[in-house]
């Protein structure tokens, strides 16, 4: 027997925490947009444009530029796949939650992790990576995540990729929470495979993870002694729909595609620069606005991520308690910590449609009242 199901009927969050950020009503409208057919030339048309746009954003020449399907783990799952051999070494910065699945993801695939240990909200420094790496030569990669959303700390990318070429290994970064709201410059940083994802600061909806590899990432993926193992996200099959073969892989979600372009539409129309220094200085008003409250911010002023910020838990107040009432009374969502700052940080977001000034004036009066016994 059928069983009724009451109308969709959520309530509209203020989604200030680390993603899904909020999807831009340009964006939502775009995707309510009739499908094509996956090989349609109007499609083939929105692909091309599409990869247009996402080299503009990654500010990348490189031609395989593409959205991979799924979310953010997707990108980091192709990256360990496709450029991983078993044997390989390949090094890894551990200073948060996402770094852990890297290493995971490159033990799966058979590597030979090297971990360079950091505290959790620590950044590493390029002295510290240029002895680990010449201490394990051959390396094949050497991976970072540029934005540590568990943490709130921006890994400065500086003399990063110089380290590991001077070595012959990748360099290959997670920009899951960075790409389009903070400074990054694949090409001019000497990135060669990178990868993020829709739903943080490109303010799309989860279920794309934008991924770019150069020309050097290139050869040795067509150079593999062994296959990709995994069917799903092989590059050498994915690459031969998304160039001029047009080679049937997997059914593209349409509608999340739609989504993406119009994204990334908003992205240039704003410009790059003007969206990293408007994340840059909503975020700098949150700080202030926490400040004033007495609230002490986790990560120091210098390694501050402006899509991310991390709040320490006043001592004798309780996490849940607040974001509890933050979220029934208020209706905003914000999250907690997780591993080692379980309990003691508030992680706020303030990513593509999210980053606005009076979304940062709301949330502060509603911890003020909170805090200050009023709710
Ligand atoms: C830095 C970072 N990397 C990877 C991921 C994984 O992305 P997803 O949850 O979209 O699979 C996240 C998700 O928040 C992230 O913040």
């Amino acid at each position: 027997m059928a069983t009724a199901v009451n109308d969709l009927n959520v309530p509209h969050r203020l989604l200030l925490g680390p993603g899904p950020s909020a999807v831009h009503p340009r964006v939502l409208r775009t995707m309510s947009t009739a499908l094509v057919g996956y090989l349609d030339p109007e499609w083939l048309a929105l692909m091309d444009e599409e990869q247009d746009l996402l080299r503009a954003v990654f500010q990348t020449a490189n031609a395989l530029t593409l959205p991979m399907s799924g979310t953010g783990s997707t990108g980091m799952e192709t990256a360990f796949c496709n450029f991983v051999e078993p044997g390989d070494t390949v090094v890894i910065g551990c200073n948060g939650y996402f770094s852990e699945r890297m290493c995971e993801m490159a033990r799966l695939y058979g590597a030979k992790v090297i971990r360079i240990e950091k505290p959790w909200g620590a950044v590493l420094t390029p002295a510290e990576v240029e002895e680990t790496l010449r201490a394990h030569r051959p390396v094949k990669i050497f991976a970072l995540i540029h934005a540590e959303t568990s943490t709130g700390a921006l890994q400065p990318l500086t003399g990063m990729a110089e380290a590991a070429h001077r070595h012959g290994a990748l360099f290959l970064i997670d920009c899951v929470t960075s790409l389009s709201g903070v400074p990054l410059n694949i090409d001019e940083w000497g990135v060669d495979v990178a990868f993020s994802a829709s739903q943080k600061c490109l303010g799309c909806p989860p279920g794309l993870s934008p991924f770019t590899a150069n020309e050097r990432a290139l050869r040795l993926l067509h150079a593999r002694k062994t296959r990709v193992p995994n069917w799903y996200l092989d590059l050498t099959m994915i690459e031969k729909y998304w160039n001029k073969e047009r080679l049937y892989h997997h059914t593209p979600s349409t509608t999340l595609h739609y989504g993406l372009r119009e994204g990334l539409r908003l992205v240039l129309e704003e410009g790059l620069e003007d969206r990293w220094f408007r994340h840059q200085a909503i975020a700098e008003y949150l700080w202030e606005k926490m400040e004033n409250l007495g609230l002490k911010l986790f990560v120091p002023r210098e390694h501050r991520l402006a899509s991310l910020t991390t709040v320490c838990v006043p001592e004798g107040v309780e996490d849940a308690t607040v974001r509890t009432r933050l979220r029934e009374i208020y209706n905003i969502d914000i999250a907690g910590g997780f591993g080692p700052l379980k309990g003691k940080i508030w992680r706020v977001g303030l990513m593509g449609f999210s980053s606005r000034r009076e979304n940062v004036t709301l949330l502060s009066e509603a911890l003020r009242e909170i805090l200050h016994g009023r709710n």
